[in-house]
This record gives structure tokens, C-alpha cells and sequence, in this order.
């Protein structure tokens, strides 16, 4: 992929010494091939990248002034929203964005789930993102500690000492968790050293791999369909379009409307009525009073009602975290002949609609005190979660399928 030289004296400079640079841009934008019928489900991609940059800028601003141990952490954070010129901007945009990271990759992870994205040959495209999807729920979890709130140090105490149900080594892991024998400082320093600079670097480095594994096989599309197999006589897909400018263009518009519902929610709803940052976050840690209703912030609470659903603790933990580890192996579990749910049957449909209901029902148990009916739902409904994968290789090969055409149909 050879490029002509730049006329402009700069670039020319540039591209005598880096000619590289130009071949990288045309193998992943220029002349990267993508599917001509993108729809809004596309958007989640470039928006995920985006949030990406966006906590990585404002978490450096706000490093400029948070002081990381327990004697001063709470305080410098009422310093940087009430003292520090527009500090209260760069936290809203970091605490809001840490909770559009997950909206718009819970979105593209449905997008990938009624597409059937994983579907060979994108396996490892998958495999990366559930391995982007543990980090971001570590880091997280672990940004949320370091404002030395009240729900961060309790939080924080929950779920580290689910590991102690592990037989034999619990203690001793939790323990070795913390750095001490209850969460402290030592606690908090090693969560900011990690939040701050190891798991964003992990991030980073899973993020351009799983890029790059879907450069290797191509994305696919709302149709399902491999337009890599109809090619015109230059040898580029009939069905596709160079990304840029199609697609960086097209990108754009997504950008534009997430900024006003970001932007929004900043100036008008920062805490989202206690959804974003819970208030009693806005109490300092105090070891010695746990607040009446110790919960996760929202995209952990799927999982976190599971947890509670379970009477027994070991066994509690094993199904939250097996909840995360099944997805792993969505595609393997998927023996469906086609891809995108516009080519499936009935039964898919049903099973799926049944799991989204699951999924956001046991978001909104695990925000709640926890009656013996919310249990009894609860149980039912991680059952239901479990079912849907366990029994998915007997469903995805029973259910009605329609022919899959060779070419991207007009209307789609
Ligand atoms: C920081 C988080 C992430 C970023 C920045 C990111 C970025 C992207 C981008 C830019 C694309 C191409 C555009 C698009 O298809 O929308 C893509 C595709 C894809 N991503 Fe992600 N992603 C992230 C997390 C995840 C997660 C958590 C999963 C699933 C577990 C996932 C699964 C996929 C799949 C299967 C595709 C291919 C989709 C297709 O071709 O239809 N990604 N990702």
C-alpha cells in the first residue's frame, strides 16, 4: 500500500522518514473496508474510544490535585470541586464518563450479541473485549474508592472480603489485597497507583489489540453477511466503503448527539439522582459507622444481586464471578448457521428479549434493599441468566433460520 508523497513540505519531510505512518493510516482508515450499511449500533465503537480519551484527560487534571491517602483524599476532592478553577468540571466529567463507559459499552456489547459479532472469525475480537470489559470493571471499582467516601471505603470492605470465601487462602488474600487488616491507607495508595497508571496502560494496549484483531478479519454488519466474498475487479469489497471519510464522517454525528445527553447530564444531573455517584459518597469514610444500605454503583448491580440471590457466600461469589467468566465463551456457545438476528428465528428473539429483561431486572434488585420477593425475582432471574447460556448451543441449532444472500441487500 504504497502512498504518493505528501505535497505539502511538512508532511513530505514527515513521510521521507516515516513513510510507515502512511501505510498504517491506509491499512486501518483510508483504505480500511468497512460494511456500506453501518447503523446506529456502529456508534458505540468510536464513542467508547472517546470516553476512553476523555477519562484519561480529566483523570490526569484531577491527579494534578487529589492527594492519595486516607488523612487527605476526601478533602482534596471537596478542594478540587469547590477551589480549583473549573475542578468541579473535570470531576463531573470523569465521574459521569465513568458511567458512560459503561452505557455505551453495555450498547456495543448488544450490538455484538444481536449481530452475532463474535461468530467466527471474530472470536478474538470478542475475547479482547470481555478482557477490556474485567479491566474497566477493576479500574472502575478502584477509581471509586479514592475519593475516600463513605460508600468507597464500604464498598471497598464488600467486596474485597468476598475473597475470602475462598477456602484455605481467603484470609491471607484479602490480607494481602488491602496491605493491612482492614481497608486503609495502604489500601488506597495501592488502588491509585493502579487506577492512575497500571490498568489505564492495560487498557490502552487491549484496546489497540482488539482494534487491530478486527482489522486482521474485517467487521461485520446488521446483515451478517461477509462482504469480503464478493469483490469488484480492483480486488475491494462491492459491499464496502473506505472508513475514512465514510465512517469518520458518519462518526461524527454520534459524537455530536452523546455530547449533548453528556453534557446534560454534567450540568444538570451530575449525581443522577445518586445513580452516578451515590450521596453517601458525599460523607467521609468512617470505619467505625456503616451506612444503612451498602449497594455498587449501577453497572456493577447486575452481578451484585446475583451475589446476594445466593444464601451460601463461596458458592454467592463463584456464580457472580462465573456470570463475567461465561460470557468468555459466547462464541463457542452460539451454534447458530447465521450471524445477525435478522436472519434468526423466533425463538432467539424471545430468548433474547427474556435475557435483556433478565439483565436490567437484576441492575435494578441489586440497588434495592433486598425483601424476600425482590430475592425470590433475583433467583429467578440469575437462573434465567445461566439457562439462557447453558442451553444456548441446543437453542441457536433448533431455531428457524432464513438464507443469508450473498450481497448487502438495498433496503438494509
Ligand atoms: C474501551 C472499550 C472498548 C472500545 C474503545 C472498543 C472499540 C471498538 C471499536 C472502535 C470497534 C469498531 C467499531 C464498531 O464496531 O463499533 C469495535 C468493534 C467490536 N467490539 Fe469493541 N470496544 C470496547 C469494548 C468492547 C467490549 C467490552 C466488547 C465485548 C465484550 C467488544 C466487542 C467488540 C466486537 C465483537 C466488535 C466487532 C463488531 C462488528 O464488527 O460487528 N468491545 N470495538
Amino acid at each position: 500500500m504504497s502512498t504518493p508523497r505528501p505535497a505539502n513540505r511538512v508532511l513530505g519531510w514527515l513521510h521521507d522518514r516515516a513513510p510507515g505512518l502512511w501505510t498504517w493510516w491506509n491499512r486501518h482508515a483510508a483504505q480500511y473496508y468497512a460494511p456500506k450499511n453501518f447503523n446506529f449500533w456502529y456508534f458505540f465503537g468510536s464513542l467508547a474510544l472517546l470516553v476512553l480519551v476523555n477519562q484519561i484527560v480529566t483523570g490526569i487534571w484531577l491527579t494534578m490535585n487529589y492527594k492519595p491517602s486516607a488523612a487527605e483524599a476526601f478533602a482534596s476532592v471537596e478542594y478540587i470541586m469547590r477551589d480549583v478553577e473549573w475542578g468541579w468540571l473535570i470531576r463531573y466529567m470523569h465521574s459521569t464518563g465513568a458511567s458512560a463507559f459503561f452505557v455505551v459499552v453495555y450498547l456495543h456489547m448488544f450490538r455484538a450479541l444481536i449481530y452475532g459479532s463474535y461468530q467466527k472469525p471474530r472470536e478474538l475480537v470478542w475475547i479482547l473485549g470481555m478482557l477490556i470489559y474485567l479491566v474497566l470493571m477493576a479500574e472502575a471499582f478502584m477509581g471509586y474508592v479514592l475519593p475516600w467516601g463513605q460508600m468507597s471505603y464500604w464498598g471497598a470492605q464488600v467486596i474485597i472480603s468476598l475473597f475470602g470465601a475462598i477456602p484455605g487462602i481467603g484470609d491471607s488474600l484479602t490480607e494481602w489485597i488491602r496491605g493491612d487488616y482492614l481497608v486503609s491507607d495502604a489500601t488506597l495508595n495501592r488502588f491509585f497507583a493502579l487506577h492512575v497508571v497500571a490498568l489505564p496502560l492495560v487498557l490502552l494496549l487491549l484496546v489497540y489489540l482488539h482494534l487491530m484483531a478486527l482489522h486482521e478479519v474485517g467487521s461485520n454488519n446488521p446483515e451478517g453477511i461477509d462482504i469480503k466474498k464478493v469483490k469488484g475487479p480492483d480486488g475491494k469489497p462491492l459491499d464496502g466503503v473506505p472508513f475514512h471519510p465514510y465512517y469518520t464522517i458518519k462518526d461524527l454525528v454520534g459524537v455530536g448527539f452523546f455530547l449533548i445527553l453528556f453534557s446534560f447530564v454534567i450540568f444538570f444531573e451530575p449525581t443522577f439522582g445518586g445513580l452516578f455517584l451515590e450521596h453517601d459518597n458525599f460523607v467521609e469514610a468512617n470505619p467505625l459507622v456503616t451506612p444503612e444500605h451498602i449497594k455498587p454503583v449501577w453497572y456493577f448491580t447486575p452481578y451484585y444481586a446475583m451475589l446476594r440471590a445466593i444464601p451460601d457466600k463461596l458458592f454467592g461469589v463463584i456464580v457472580m464471578f462465573g456470570a463475567v467468566l461465561i460470557l468468555f465463551f459466547l462464541p463457542w456457545l452460539d451454534r447458530s448457521p447465521v450471524r445477525s438476528i435478522r436472519y434468526r428465528g423466533p425463538l432467539t428473539r424471545v430468548l433474547l428479549a427474556l435475557f435483556v429483561i433478565a439483565f436490567v431486572s437484576l441492575g435494578w434488585l441489586g440497588m434495592q434493599p433486598g425483601s424476600e420477593l425482590q430475592t425470590l425475582m433475583a433467583r429467578v432471574f440469575t437462573f434465567y441468566y445461566f439457562a439462557f447460556f447453558i442451553t444456548m448451543p441446543l437453542w441457536t441449532r433448533i431455531d428457524r433460520t432464513r438464507p443469508v444472500p450473498e450481497r448487502i441487500p438495498a433496503h438494509a
